[in-house]
């Protein structure tokens, strides 16, 4: 299975895994409890998703020195660390499934397929201000919906509107840095950066908080 690894700091990596074949790789270093979970999920390609995820915070692990602690979920559905160190993030999407991990501070990920039907739902989670700058390119609107599920997931609270509580500022098509900030909510006026790739037909982005 390949990957892609990033070292982005001393204190920060992620890791992109291509998804591949059933049980090509072991999953033993799970924890009891992550074995359970993953037992529980019957769809073949969820599994298989949830599976890579894992091996994609393994690698990045690796590549920090530090070993696999087990994940839970929390109450709103982020991952925290089972010794209650470091900060992870995880996204998966058809083919691809990646992750990030930061020794001290919060962290977002995600990946999604450029498909050009996210053009007709811009309206759902852009604010008028962001479709006012967004080219009517599905790269260009991708790129902002994966923004905001990046700045989503390293807030990782429930309750927080794409629409009415993220705001983009401007960027073009061959940015790779986007700025935002979630508004109007208890963590209104933290701004974010969110770094941008494109791999193939997905658009991936990340930030640390
Ligand atoms: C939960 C949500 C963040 C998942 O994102 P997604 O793009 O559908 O799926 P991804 O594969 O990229 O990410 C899935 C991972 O997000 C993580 N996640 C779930 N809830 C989370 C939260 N509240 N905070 C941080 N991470 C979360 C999980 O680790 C999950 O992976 P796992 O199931 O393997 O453990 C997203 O669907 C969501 O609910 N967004 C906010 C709701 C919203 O406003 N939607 C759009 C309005 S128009």
């Amino acid at each position: 299975m390949q990957t892609k690894i990033e070292k982005i700091d001393a204190s920060s990596a992620l890791a992109v895994k291509i998804i591949g074949r059933p049980d090509e790789e072991p999953l033993d270093f799970l924890s009891f409890r992550e074995k359970l979970s993953y037992n529980n999920i019957s769809h073949p390609e969820k599994r298989r998703e949830w599976a890579t995820a894992r091996l994609a915070i393994q690698e990045a692990l690796k590549a920090l020195q530090l070993p696999y602690p087990g994940f839970f979920k929390d109450e709103h559905g982020k991952s925290q660390s089972m010794n209650g160190q470091g900060f992870v993030s995880l996204t998966h999407t058809p083919g691809f499934a990646g992750a990030i991990f930061h020794r001290e501070q919060p962290v977002g990920i995600d990946m999604d397929l450029i498909r050009e039907k996210i053009l007709k739902i811009g309206f759902r989670f852009l604010d008028n201000s962001e479709l006012d700058f967004l080219e009517n390119d599905p790269v260009h609107y991708t790129m902002a919906w994966s923004a905001k599920e990046s700045i989503f997931k390293c807030q990782g609270k429930r309750g927080v509107s794409f629409r009415e509580n993220i705001l983009l500022e401007p960027f073009g098509i061959q940015d790779s840095i986007i700025k935002g900030k979630i508004r109007g909510t208890d963590f209104a006026d933290h701004h974010y950066h969110i770094q941008v790739r494109k791999l193939e037909n997905v658009i991936l982005t990340y930030t640390i908080w």
